[in-house]
């Protein structure tokens, strides 16, 4: 039997998003309608342009909508300060880019180490959960060197690493296995699958349908409109 999916941690209700510059506009997402279920892995597909990073930073509060709703834990986003905002996006949600937007003169322990630095903790803390993230990762012996001396797929796991550094509530993640050789990213998707075990929550982007596999539920969105869901069933 299909188990009933529990609890949404977040729920988009009508969003549409509309990019305006001068006197073009590109309506991204069309009344989208989904939930992410708590502790579960979400992946969305589509083809390049459909709306995907658009909705991802709709869901962590790095966008707003030109209209429609957006629920996180139940309350509506728009009601949270910017405040509150800024603390959910630092302590319960680790993004992982598609442009890994990591600092290039930083070592890869340093990018990982800095959310972190910013919540406050002690040198030792930083330290020891920095290097066990890169160790997931399997980028401990890269530690030291500087983003611009490591390869792609390295930079995208440190992206990776640092995401999960704050040990968020969820993860949003762009194409987190796009530079990444098929056993690296199964490593990744073990990982992922491992840590929604434990009640986290991943949302991620990806084209592979090796990686597919491993989600619980499926969006498919096309010129900014989900088409089709899809809940898949792990024995
Ligand atoms: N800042 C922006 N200003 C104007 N248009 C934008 C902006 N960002 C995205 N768009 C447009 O919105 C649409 C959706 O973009 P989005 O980045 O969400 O696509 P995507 O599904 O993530 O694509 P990809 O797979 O290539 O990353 C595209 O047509 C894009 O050109
Ligand atoms: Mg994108």
């Amino acid at each position: 039997m299909a188990e009933v999916l529990p609890n949404y941690l977040i729920k988009l209700e009508d969003v549409s998003r509309i990019y305006r510059s001068g006197n073009r506009h590109v309506e991204a997402l069309k009344n989208v309608n989904l939930k992410i279920p708590a502790g579960k892995l979400v992946i969305i597909k589509g083809p390049s342009g459909s709306g995907k990073t658009t909705i991802l930073n709709i869901m962590g509060g790095l966008d707003q909508p030109t209209s429609g709703k957006v629920y996180f834990q139940g309350r509506e986003i728009g009601n949270y300060s910017e405040r509150e905002l800024t603390r959910i996006r630092r302590k319960k949600i680790g993004f992982v880019f598609q442009t890994y937007g990591l600092i290039q003169s930083f070592t890869a322990f340093e990018n990982v180490e800095l959310p972190l630095r910013i919540n406050h903790y002690s040198w030792k803390k930083r330290r020891e959960r920095a290097y066990e993230c890169l160790r997931l990762v399997g980028l401990e012996k890269r530690a030291d060197h500087r983003i611009f001396e490591l390869s792609g797929g390295e930079q995208q796991r440190v992206g990776i690493a640092r995401a999960l550094v704050n040990k968020p509530e969820m993860i949003l993640a762009d194409e987190p296995t796009g530079e990444l050789d098929f056993a690296t990213s199964m490593k990744v998707m073990e990982l992922f699958r491992k840590l929604a075990g434990k009640g986290v929550t991943i949302c991620m982007v990806t084209h592979d349908p090796a990686v597919m596999e491993y989600g619980d539920l499926i969006y498919e969105i096309i010129d900014g409109q989900i088409i089709n869901e899809e809940v898949i069933v792990h024995e």
